[in-house]
């Protein structure tokens, strides 16, 4: 783990923080690593999420119910948590028994431990009687503030006027939302069960994951450590938690996260209900379950038009082999040293290119066609893979540069796969462009890669 800890660590933003769900087992071992990786200062909170509702009834010893969430900072200065949405148990504590034209209210307790002068003093009733702070307390209000409260009629004394006094809170006046809290119940964030069910909802009835996490655990988390752009990591997808949260909260709150969830094909044991479900690798399950996640809300959500689309690209290793001359060549040259790319590798290039070149793996890419031939054309970069490139091919790409209607094609640089053009093809490419470049008095970039 440790790697990935300081990987994880190089990747957060300077405001970003790691969430990391791990049970009581190995919560002591992973407390020490996250101390040393992100330092002690930066350690948010230990949460604990109460996962389970009652006890393991063959537990021999005491049930573990709880599992712990451990929350690090990347900077702890840096670092701003959000407030947490009212939920409905909360809101119905405030409301109004006097009918005060401010809205819904609460009462709160009017002393304090302040020791400052000007705060013991006596507050008579409506009703007469006298109030003074108890032992050990003064009113947290000095007795100027009192009576304009009193004044502005934000002193309660109960129904009939005589209880000690309270101050009334406004919903309309206090801060828009909870501080979060270290424990996290199951009525508040789902448990294993609900995670289950959740799941089963999505997979028609079957049982696809064995330790999935609900999605109301990951939208808390979501909700206090991301804003709306945050882009959002989950390094050990599962069944895909964390995409399927993202994308619900910002059909929730119009939010614009983005996610990047990684999970490794393992192999699924044939007793396992994924296997039996019929994903022979977890991968697949994590990419059936973000599909079906996102076409969940679209069916649900009709006239929500935020992007619930996603990408799915696989790390592997260089095709290319370095020889002594340290040129990347490919491997399988046929016998005539024609050089075939598969069509994974054609992708591979592409992107490996795109990416290095500066874009993003978001960024589009978009087919150009030249008289049959196709490139690419990324950012302001135009990528040429393909062998079969002709003299019509040239032509078609000179005409496109010279098409001043054709806004959306406007390369400063050219990118052509060296294994792809022969010499004299070279040639004619690179003394075509440069002229073209020399007449028109515009800089176009030209390079050959291997
Ligand atoms: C407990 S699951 C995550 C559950 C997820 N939060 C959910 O809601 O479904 C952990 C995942 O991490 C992956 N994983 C565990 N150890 C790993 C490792 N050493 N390298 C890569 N992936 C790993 C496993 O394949 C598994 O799918």
């Amino acid at each position: 783990m440790y790697p990935r800890l300081y990987v994880a660590r190089e990747l957060l933003a300077e405001d970003g923080a790691i969430f990391i769900s791990i049970d009581d087992n190995e919560i002591g071992q992973l407390k020490l690593m996250c101390d040393e990786v992100f330092g002690e200062s930066n350690a948010i909170a230990n949460i604990i999420w109460e996962k389970k509702f009652s006890p393991q009834n063959d537990d021999s010893s005491i049930s573990t119910t709880h599992d712990y969430i451990l929350a690090y900072s990347k900077s702890k200065v840096a670092w701003k948590p959000n407030l947490l949405p009212r939920g409905e148990s909360n809101l119905t504590k405030f409301k109004n028994p006097d009918n005060d034209h401010r809205g819904l209210w609460t009462s709160g307790d009017l002393t304090s431990k302040t020791k400052a002068a000007n705060h013991s003093y006596v507050i008579t009733s409506p009703t007469g009687k006298k109030h003074t702070p108890p032992k050990g307390r003064q009113w947290a209000p000095s007795e100027t503030t009192f009576k304009r409260w009193l004044e502005e009629g934000r002193i309660w004394f109960g129904k009939d006027g005589n209880n000690v006094p309270r101050v009334k809170q406004f919903l309309s006046e206090i801060q828009g939302g909870l501080i979060p809290m270290t424990v996290w119940r199951q009525e508040d964030v789902g448990h294993n069960q609900s995670a289950t069910q959740e799941l089963k909802r999505l997979f028609n009835g079957e049982s696809t994951f064995e330790t999935p996490k609900p999605v109301s655990l990951i939208k808390q988390i979501l909700q206090i450590g991301s804003n709306k752009n945050s882009i959002v990591l989950d390094f050990f997808a599962g069944s895909g938690t964390t995409a399927a949260s993202t994308l619900e909260l910002n059909a929730d709150d119009g939010g614009n996260r983005q996610f990047i969830t990684i999970q490794i094909p393992e192999a699924t044991s044939e007793k396992s209900d994924v296997y039996k479900a019929g994903f022979e690798d977890v991968f697949e399950l994590t990419k059936e379950r973000i599909i079906r996640a996102a076409n969940f809300l679209r069916e649900g959500e009709k006239e929500y038009q935020g992007d619930l689309g996603f990408k799915i690209f696989e790390t592997v290793e260089d095709f290319r082999v370095e020889e002594n001359d340290k040129e990347l060549t490919l491997s399988n040259l046929t016998m005539f040293d024609d050089v075939l790319l598969t069509e994974e590798q054609y992708q591979t290039l592409l992107i490996t290119w795109a990416l290095y070149d500066g874009s993003e793996l978001t960024t589009p890419i978009h087919d150009i066609d030249l008289d049959g031939y196709t490139a690419h054309l990324c950012d302001r970069r135009l990528y040429m893979i393909a062998p079969d490139f002709s003299s019509n091919a040239l032509k078609a790409l000179l005409h496109k540069l010279d098409d001043t209607d054709d806004k959306d094609f406007d390369p400063n640089k050219i990118v052509y796969y060296a294994n792809s053009f022969d010499s004299v093809k070279q040639m004619e490419l690179n003394e075509a462009l440069k002229s073209y470049a020399n007449k028109k008095s515009i800089e176009i970039d030209v390079v050959v890669r291997n």
